[in-house]
């Protein structure tokens, strides 16, 4: 079966087995399976973060549990419990109608629920370790079902114990999410204000806050139905204090932040355009024109012709700026 209508990047490549599980029952089944024949399994949800290289000798799972539960409410939160299988997109647009607060800052983000957890997904300032309570998750090959809490999870920028320690450990079947009844607003991203100010809104609500970053992403990234892609395809950098002022030294437009812990984290979309990259074509491989940061497929190109502009683009920054950039993207 092609996997094409299942990967954002529009990839061409066949999966040697596919089921969609719609129950937590049956996903334990695939896996059984899959362990009998002793193949490897893929599991996925929107498909939106991952670079198909070859076809998939093994089982693609996807993973279609669906469903909402609020568990509990008091004066200042709720608990809601949501299936993995569920579109993140439509979820935030579920807590926009109900007023629940906390998640309008990460409208639009491609993929399902279930993968929110995984990269601790992000932007304008919120993260999703603010509003995560616990998940479920079953583990591949041993089929028992466990909770995670946020601290178990050990979130950190697009990082997550199911990034590393765990990773094709667990299958996440669900996820409660822990938003407020009275919003507390995140405003502090200098395009939010800015397109809050242009939209003339003069008083705050998570509706406006979520439409402010609708047209901001909507703007700048590009639409994975038209313009195949996986967002951000790496992580923004973080160097030593030194490396940083050494840098800025010779690049004074250099855009960086500064982390908790004292280093400072560098906007990989800047590096990439300042060597060059944005715009960048070769067949249909490239980075798109409004966002460096963003890899791009035009049509037809492979996974293969992708990874190769992503390790020129990791080449040219290391040679020019001797920093590293990391794929944010799984690349498969
Ligand atoms: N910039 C450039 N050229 C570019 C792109 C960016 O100079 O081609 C500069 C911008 O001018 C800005 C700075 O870099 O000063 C940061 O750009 P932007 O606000 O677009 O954010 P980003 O750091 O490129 C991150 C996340 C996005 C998230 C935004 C907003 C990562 C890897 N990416 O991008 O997340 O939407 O911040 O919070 O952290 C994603 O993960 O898929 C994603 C889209």
């Amino acid at each position: 079966i092609s996997l094409k209508p299942y990967n954002s990047f529009g990839i061409e490549a066949e999966a040697r087995h596919f089921v969609q599980t719609t129950s937590v029952a049956e996903l334990k089944e695939a896996l059984e399976w899959a362990q009998k024949q002793t193949l490897p399994t893929l599991v996925i949800g929107g498909g939106s973060n991952i670079l198909l290289t070859e076809n998939y000798n093994g089982l693609v799972i996807k993973n279609e549990l669906l469903g909402y539960e609020v568990l509990s409410r008091d004066d200042d939160f709720i608990f809601v419990k949501v299936c993995a299988g569920e579109v993140w997109h439509q979820f935030v647009m579920h807590c926009l109608e109900h007023q629940y607060a906390g998640v309008e800052n990460l409208a639009l983000i491609p993929g399902c629920v279930g993968a929110s957890p995984m990269q601790n997904i992000g932007a304008y300032g919120v993260e999703l370790r603010d509003v995560f309570e616990e998940l479920t998750a079953v583990h591949r090959y041993e089929g028992y079902t466990r909770t995670f809490t946020n601290a178990e999870c050990a979130f950190g920028y697009r990082e997550s114990v199911f990034k590393n320690v765990y990773r094709d450990q667990f299958v996440i079947t669900d996820v409660t999410y822990r938003l407020r009844t009275k919003p507390v607003f995140h405003i502090e991203y200098g395009a939010i204000r800015q397109e809050l100010e242009r939209l003339h809104v003069s008083e705050l609500s998570i509706q406006s806050i979520a439409q402010a970053v609708i047209n901001i992403r909507s703007s700048k990234l590009p639409d994975p139905a038209v313009i195949g892609n996986a967002g951000s395809f790496f992580k923004n950098p973080s160097v030593s204090r030194e490396q940083y002022e050494a840098l800025k030294a010779v690049y004074p437009e250099m855009v960086a932040y500064e982390n908790e812990d004292g280093t400072m984290k560098l906007a990989a979309g800047w590096l990439i355009e300042q060597a060059g990259w944005k715009g960048y074509r070769k067949g249909d491989a490239g980075v798109h024109e409004k966002q460096a940061l963003v890899l791009v497929n035009y049509g037809k190109a492979t996974g293969h012709e992708i990874l190769e502009v992503c390790n020129q683009v990791i080449d040219t920054v290391i040679k020019k700026y001797g920093v590293e950039l990391h794929p944010e993207v799984n690349i498969i």
